[in-house]
């Protein structure tokens, strides 16, 4: 075997490794440090740091095992230089540039979005561009119009808090634990969405970004009306009203941005895209406005690196020695 990607991902708090053959994945190994944060609530920077030092090693030899492949197979290293945790990137950048420098590999930065978008370009059945790209994650929120392979250019996106977070600071009001997101799913299963009249925001906003702190304060101020029983109490009610407002802006939004007419194709990313009623209701506007929906695997929605192998094969990559100076960024 030769000709492979070796691909690293340590921006927030999940140590990923990949191996790609082109396209087809061959290994995508998560080392998830979701359980090390729960008790704090929410990731905890300098947590993550250490044990992205702990596991970014062999969580790379796992994927390696598990491709069945050497480091003598790989033609190149790429890692995800930012955004994220600037102490997070650190570990994976520095593993990248040791794995790659002492055999003249070389390494290819990734841009961690442009990684949720290139999960789209994955095997089976790899998404062409052009299309729409609704990415929603702890960390960001933006519609992206995908024109190449190589980039994607920012339609719009949140001016505050992600929906991600939006989800989880909402799940720590309502004592539910971390990450919120899939809690909050459950919980509104059970509950009436109808029950609280929550603010759709920038719906009357005629671009295309998001807003979520709005939403998030409307809940904090409905907890301290109703009090620690009455929250105990409607804790169903409130998950689910708070569920179809966050989703009711996502695809507002969406629906606005496909009424250009210029999309054939839409495509969902991050780690909020495995909530199943968000599915559903992209679905819904997908089906309204005539274009295809590509849903890409459970696993290659949330943080994993084999979405930063797929963004390294059409991005720049950098030749030894150029990048041994070549720094993470923790912001765009
Ligand atoms: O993409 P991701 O794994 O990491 C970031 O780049 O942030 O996304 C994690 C986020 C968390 O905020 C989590 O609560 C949210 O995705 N999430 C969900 C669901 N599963 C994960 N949000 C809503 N519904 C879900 N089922
Ligand atoms: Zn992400």
């Amino acid at each position: 075997m030769a000709g492979l990607i070796l691909a690293i991902e340590t921006s927030c708090d999940d140590t990923c490794a990949a191996v790609l053959d082109g396209p087809r994945i061959l290994a995508n190994t998560i080392s998830s440090q979701a359980a090390a944060h729960a008790r704090f609530g929410g990731v905890v920077p300098e947590v993550a740091s250490r044990h992205h030092l702990d596991l970014a090693v062999p969580v790379v030899e796992d994927a390696l095992a598990e491709a069945d492949a050497t480091l003598d197979d790989v033609e190149a290293v790429a890692v995800t230089v930012g955004p994220g945790l600037i102490g997070a990137l650190l570990v994976g950048v520095s593993t990248a540039k040791a794995l790659a420098a002492p055999r003249r590999l070389p390494l290819v930065p990734v841009d961690h979005l442009q990684g949720h978008v290139a999960a789209n370009f994955l095997e089976p059945d790899p998404l062409e561009p052009p299309f729409l790209c609704l990415v929603a994650s702890g960390g960001h929120t933006l519609l992206a119009a995908v024109r190449d392979h190589r980039g994607h250019e920012v339609l719009g996106q949140t001016l505050d808090d992600a929906a991600g977070e939006a989800f989880d600071k909402v799940a720590r009001m309502l004592g539910l634990g971390y990450p919120g997101g899939p809690a909050i799913e459950r919980l509104a299963a059970e509950g009436d969405s109808d029950a609280f009249q929550l603010p759709v925001a920038m719906s009357r906003d005629p671009g295309l970004d998001f807003s979520f702190s709005g939403l998030k304060t409307a809940l904090a101020y409905l907890c301290r009306d109703l009090g620690v029983e009455g929250v105990e109490e409607r804790r169903a009610d409130l998950a689910a009203s708070f569920q179809a407002a966050a989703i009711g802006q996502l695809t507002a939004k969406l629906d606005r941005a496909l009424r250009s007419g210029e999309w054939n194709a839409v495509a969902l990313g991050g780690g909020v895209a495995a909530n199943g009623p968000l599915r559903e209701a992209t679905a819904a506007i997908c089906e309204k406005h005539g274009v295809r929906l590509k849903l890409v695997a459970l696993e290659l929605c949330t943080d994993n690196a084999a979405m930063i192998g797929s963004a390294a094969r059409f991005a720049e990559w950098r030749d030894y020695p150029e990048y041994l100076d070549y720094d993470a960024f923790p912001t765009n």
